[in-house]
């Protein structure tokens, strides 16, 4: 789909849609309202007569509306003006894509990005719409024999801004929306992927391909390089599967060579079975998810590339299968890490941590600014938090402050989780330096405490994604959080928000 910013009012547009929103209780927007005056009343009529009543979500296409220059208008219900904020911007943008998708339109103006959004600019609002549009027009239907086609698919979508001296800064607001979604995009087509095709090799070379297409640099460690390293905690994982392991290394340089990294480590288990902790049946399919951590750090990485961010970005990816097998690690085993600490597996389903907290001590060579890990780390952040906000952990308070931010302008949620000290109680062992899980109790925290262990050395941040990067049911599928919350961050560290 492209996308094109315009200035200009809604009667003159010769597009084949021309797109107004309208309050409850008949209160048109403005452009609806130019719309309403050159068509002498025709807008207010309908509103009148009870075929759109202004409801949020619901949407009213209308033919041949007089004194108008466009072929159709899409009237979008945006509920009451007095509620109206980010969340309904969003859902108003999603049902008119959605409704226009379904009309014979190849184009569409869209005079919903006018309007105010408390306490958010028009760069919000152009970022927010292309996101939202790009997001409800989403498919994932590579494996379908037979696809279902769209009779003209829209095309091109012109978001209006409301004065002259607001195109500039909407024109690079389009560029930053394009590259998000694309970001996102990419993540959810990575989650979706059965863990048949996504294993640690495919992983690796879709990163190969992706920094050919984006002049990244790109090296990936394979099992021979990761024994002589010594990270046995990763290695422990792979140990019963036929998938060998990788670690991926991504870099993107668009800050001077001594700016320190930022770097971003994300979980890529291919699929987890639990190992020989085996997991009940139930879902399991779900799991192909597991690396949606390494698929969102991929995304915000394609983001900062294709927004041109003036920063160092390192990305680091541990990829392996968690699976049951003869070779497979034994509940009770321990492992030396690259960091040296001694691990005892009590849990074979405790992996996550066991392959980040090697490539948290393999970023240490990069001498990092920030490190944050994305993972799908815990059953118990999905008990405490749901599929609203992702887990947030740091250990330093500016950083989470940083990141709750950035995942508040993105409208992609995290809260902030505690690393008190005395969790750390909770993963003692009686024969190595620590146990790979805590127990039942504050399941999310304590992985996070493990992680802490191996992130001493410079500031870091995780987030437990769990709840957010996929919804189950029926429409399941991958979200593509938390890559607008990362991307907003790299942006805000870039110095562009
Ligand atoms: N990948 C899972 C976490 C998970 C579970 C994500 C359900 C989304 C939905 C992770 O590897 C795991 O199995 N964690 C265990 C840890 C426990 C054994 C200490 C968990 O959460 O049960
Ligand atoms: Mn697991
Ligand atoms: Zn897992």
């Amino acid at each position: 789909m492209e996308f094109s910013i315009k200035n200009g009012s809604p009667e003159k547009q010769r597009s084949a849609c021309v797109v107004v929103g309208v309050f409850e209780s008949r209160k048109l927007t403005l452009p609806a309202e130019l719309l309403d005056k050159a068509a002498g009343g025709a807008i207010s009529d309908v509103m009148r007569r009870g075929d759109m009543d202004g409801k949020s979500g619901t949407t009213l296409l209308l033919h041949n509306v007089p004194g108008a220059l466009c072929d159709r208008v899409l009237l979008v219900g945006l509920g009451k003006e007095k509620d109206f904020r980010e969340k309904e911007f969003g859902q108003a943008i999603r049902a008119a894509v959605k409704m226009l998708n379904e009309t014979g339109a190849f184009d569409a103006s869209i005079f919903l990005t006018e309007l105010a959004v408390r306490k958010r600019d028009v760069a919000w609002r152009i970022r927010q719409a292309i996101i939202a549009a790009r997001d409800a027009t989403y498919r994932f239907d590579q494996f379908k024999s037979k696809k279902d086609e769209i009779r003209r698919p829209l095309r091109k979508l012109m978001f209006s801004v409301e004065r002259r001296n607001e195109l500039a800064p909407a024109e690079e607001a389009l560029i930053q929306g394009q590259a998000i979604a694309e970001g996102m995009a990419l993540a959810k087509d990575l989650g979706n992927l059965p863990p048949n095709v996504c294993n640690p090799a495919y992983l690796a070379s879709r990163a190969q391909t992706l920094a050919g297409e984006l002049g990244l640099q790109c090296e990936i460690l394979d099992r021979a390089d990761m024994e002589k390293l010594g990270m046995n905690a990763l290695l422990a994982v792979s140990n019963g599967t036929r998938q060998p392991p990788q670690l991926i290394v991504l870099g993107y340089q668009g800050a001077r060579a001594n700016e320190k990294p930022l770097v971003l480590v994300g979980k890529g288990i291919t699929f987890d079975s639990g190992g020989i902790s085996l997991k009940p049946g139930a879902d399991m399919d779900e799991m192909k998810y597991d690396m949606c951590g390494a698929a969102s750090v991929l995304g915000a990485l394609v983001a900062a590339a294709l927004m041109k961010l003036p920063l160092n970005l390192k990305v680091i990816i541990p990829a392996a299968e968690n699976m049951p097998d003869g070779n497979a690690t034994r509940p009770g085993d321990i492992v030396a890490s690259l960091s040296g600490q001694t691990i005892e597996i009590l849990n074979t389903d405790a992996e996550g941590r066991l392959i980040l907290c090697d490539a948290l001590s393999y970023a240490e060579r990069f001498n990092p600014d920030t490190v944050i890990d994305v993972a799908t780390l815990t059953g118990a952040c999905v008990i405490a938090l749901g599929s609203v906000a992702s887990g947030l952990y740091a250990n330093r308070d500016g950083l989470a402050r940083d990141l709750l931010e950035a995942g508040d302008a993105a409208h992609d949620r995290a809260w902030h989780m505690p690393l008190w000290d005395d969790y750390q109680e909770q993963l003692k062992s009686p024969f190595a330096d620590m146990t790979n899980s805590g127990g039942r109790p504050a399941g999310s925290v304590t992985a996070a405490c493990f992680l802490s262990r191996f992130a001493r050395k410079f500031a870091w941040a995780h987030l437990d994604i769990a709840g957010t990067a996929w919804k189950s049911g029926v429409d399941k599928g991958a979200t593509g959080r938390p890559v607008p919350l990362l991307a907003h961050y790299l942006l805000q560290r870039a110095g562009k928000l």
